[in-house]
């Protein structure tokens, strides 16, 4: 059968840390509180000359490096991403022209924190199906440029940065790697507890990040759990097989109930929002690449990666690496 199989990972963090103490000394907040609410201690935040396309570009380069690939080899970028450097084109072609290819097919999906589940799932279809033969599959953000300042319930939540990995269409035997299944949902009715509130063809102007926090966590940790069993029965695995959970990092306190949930211990899960704050769609390959980096994820193992979101999108998908 023809798989998804990884052939490479890689990221990119800004330069600049802002640690929780920074933000209590222009903030209503507390490193405290930060903490324990969120298991935050610090983020990324881009500075000048640092955009979506820049760190997208910088974690596509490494993962390439990391497969043996060229630029050149690839036939489909796909990058999720909820801040792109401009309203289009999409920021997957500002990222090709920056690696200095030409002719792959190139596009953006907008799935916010959940993106690189969406963007996995929409690369692996077209990798099976013979669209494309190499894929970069990117999550790339830079919600501190989406971000209200001056709202202490939402601006100390969340960080910049850029993951990707590198698929590859592969005929393997049943028991191999790649790509097992992915489910993806949206349920529209919540897209006001999670959303942005400008647009181009609303206001014309880019908006702030908007959220009921507490209302989001409660779905998270119902609808999380759903698509991991869902998975889990698609590919014909139980959750006691999963070596390694990756998911999205928004708050320790939802990884926690999630793993819980599914009666996983919290040592199978990678968690680095403590380190990376909630980088959106960026998130689960960030994650994936530094436990890929440190020897955590191994060949063979097999990993389920995780996400929700604003609209309210989630979804999961499981792969044997
Ligand atoms: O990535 C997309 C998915 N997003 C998420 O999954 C986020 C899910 N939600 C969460 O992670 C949590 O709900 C939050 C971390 C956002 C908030 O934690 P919480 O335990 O749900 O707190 P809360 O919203 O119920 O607020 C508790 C209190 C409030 O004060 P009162 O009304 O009890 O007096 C807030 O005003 O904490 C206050 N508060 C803060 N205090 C200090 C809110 N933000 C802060 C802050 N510093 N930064």
């Amino acid at each position: 059968m023809i798989r998804s199989v990884l052939k490479g990972s890689g990221s990119a963090l800004p330069a600049r840390v802002v640690s929780n103490q920074e933000l209590a000394e222009r903030l209503d907040t507390s490193d405290e509180w930060i903490r324990e609410r969120t298991g935050i201690t610090q983020r990324y935040i881009a500075g000048e000359g640092e955009t979506t396309s820049t760190l997208a570009t910088a974690a596509a380069r490494a993962a390439l490096a990391d497969a043996g690939l060229e630029p050149g080899e690839i036939d489909l970028i796909v990058l999720a991403t909820a801040t792109p450097d401009s309203t289009f084109p999409a920021t997957a072609v500002q990222v090709q022209h920056a690696l200095g290819s030409t002719g792959s097919a190139a596009f953006d999906v907008a799935a916010v924190c959940s993106g690189f589940l969406y963007a996995l799932g929409a690369a692996d279809s077209m990798l099976r199906t013979g669209m494309a033969s190499r894929a970069l599959v990117i999550g790339a953000e830079t919600f501190s440029r989406i971000l209200d300042w001056e709202d202490r319930t939402t601006c100390v939540l969340f960080g910049d940065g850029a993951g990707a990995i590198v698929l590859g269409a592969e005929e393997v035997a049943e028991d191999g790697p790649g790509v097992l299944a992915t489910r993806l949902h949206a349920a529209g009715e919540h897209r006001e507890l999670l959303y942005v509130d400008g647009g181009p063809s609303t206001t014309g102007t880019v908006g702030k990040l908007r959220m009921k926090g507490r209302e989001v966590f409660r779905h998270a940790v119902v609808n999380l759990a759903a698509v991991l069993e869902e998975v889990l029965e698609a590919a014909d695995f139980a959750a006691t097989d999963i070596d390694w959970v990756v998911p999205h990092q928004a708050n320790l306190r939802i990884l926690d109930a999630t793993a819980r949930k599914l009666q996983l211990p919290i040592e199978k899960v990678v968690v680095t929002v403590d380190r990376h704050a909630n980088t959106s769609a960026a998130s689960v390959p960030l994650a994936f690449d530094v436990a890929r980096r440190d020897g955590r994820i191994k060949p063979g193992d097999l990993v389920m990666m995780e996400a929700m979101g604003g609209g309210f999108t989630w979804g999961a998908s499981l792969l044997r690496m």
